[in-house]
């Protein structure tokens, strides 16, 4: 059994950093052992132009501590008025690297989202010109739609026929959750890729009522039994260049979390990279955990892999209960669960 693990510094293709206050903790725990990161627009109000993502950019810069290298790379968040004019700024800009498609409802902080993906046709003809990815809450977000399915119907009746309308168009299908998706992504014949969650990887929808309903294992899309969840795996030790890392670390309140109406994400900066290594070597793949969180990722998007390492060692220990947020506490991803590995 090896006992260490030297990586490529690895980089997170999605993740939510939010801002104000929290910022001062979520972006030390993405930077230790992120080189960059795939920053979303959810804010409220979301990030819908460049103006906005550099200024947002800054404030994220601000809570880099000392010593520390990390590089935020900005995303707008799509509507139904996203313009041709605002696509074309942000595939000039040096520090806009996509453009996020929410679904209208889908999520946390959707409301502006796409209420039709027709209605931001000027936009997605433009991002295909530039060839400026677009990022996919792949959820259909129709009440008479089994939450269990939405990601799986989305396929057939979204993502298919834009697929056929814009087929250039570069699309990263976030976080996803199904056998079905894993088996798109394989088979697209274009530029389609997919990044994976640590959670998704490891759990099954079991965990959501583990004994009682566990608010810290709900995230969106929800997690999807087993079968789904071996499917997934397979995908991200495949070695197929297609899947990479994102973590969709998603942080809320604990008292956001265990409430009547528990807010739906699932934090995971504070080990993401040691949660990774456990998948990976519980499928026996820990050699291909490198192209996965390092490689594959920057060649989608066009960019330089990172020239530094990180080392992880084989170690046990437990996850604190939570983490300070802000002023705030949040309650993370196998909090008071033993894990193997640490990063150095
Ligand atoms: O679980 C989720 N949380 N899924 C999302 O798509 C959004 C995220 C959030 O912002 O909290
Ligand atoms: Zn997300």
């Amino acid at each position: 059994m090896p006992q260490t693990l030297v990586l490529r510094r690895p980089d997170d293709w999605h993740i939510h950093l939010r801002d104000g206050a929290a910022l001062l903790s979520l972006v030390p725990a993405a930077a230790r052992q992120f080189a960059r990161a795939i920053v979303m627009p959810n804010l409220r109000p979301p990030v819908t132009t460049v103006q906005a993502a550099l200024a947002y950019r800054n404030a994220i810069m601000a809570a880099v501590p000392a010593g520390m290298a990390f590089e935020p790379l900005m995303t707008l968040y799509l509507t139904d008025n996203t313009s041709a004019d605002e696509v074309a700024r942000a595939a000039a800009s040096d520090h806009v690297h996509g453009i996020k498609y929410y679904p209208a409802g889908a999520t946390t902080n959707s409301e502006s989202g796409v209420t039709r993906i027709e209605r931001a046709s000027a936009a997605l003809e433009a991002m295909e010109r530039h060839g400026l990815p677009l990022l996919m809450h792949g959820e259909v977000t129709d009440p008479a739609i089994d939450i269990f399915d939405r990601e799986r119907v989305f396929l057939d009746t979204v993502l298919e026929p834009l697929r056929r309308r814009f087929p250039s168009l570069r699309i990263v299908l976030e976080h996803i959750t199904t056998a079905e998706a894993a088996a798109f992504v394989t088979e697209a014949t274009g530029p389609v890729a997919a990044t994976l969650t640590a959670q998704h990887l490891l759990l099954n929808r079991n965990a959501i009522f583990d004994g009682g309903i566990r608010p810290h294992a709900y995230c969106l899309p929800v997690l999807k039994r087993e079968s789904h969840r071996q499917a997934l795996l397979a995908a991200a030790t495949s070695g197929n260049p297609r899947f990479f890392l994102g973590t969709d670390s998603a942080p809320h309140t604990r008292a956001n979390k265990e409430s009547g109406c528990g807010h739906a994400g699932v934090y995971s900066a504070h080990a993401a990279i040691e949660l990774y290594a456990e998948a990976f070597e519980a499928a026996g793949a820990l050699d291909r955990l490198e192209a996965f969180a390092s490689l594959n990722g920057p060649r989608f998007y066009g960019l330089a892999a990172n020239e530094g390492q990180v080392t992880l060692e084989r170690l046990d220990w437990t996850v604190p209960a939570s983490y300070p947020m802000g002023d705030d506490t949040v309650v993370p991803l196998r909090a008071g669960h033993t894990l193997h590995w640490r990063l150095v």
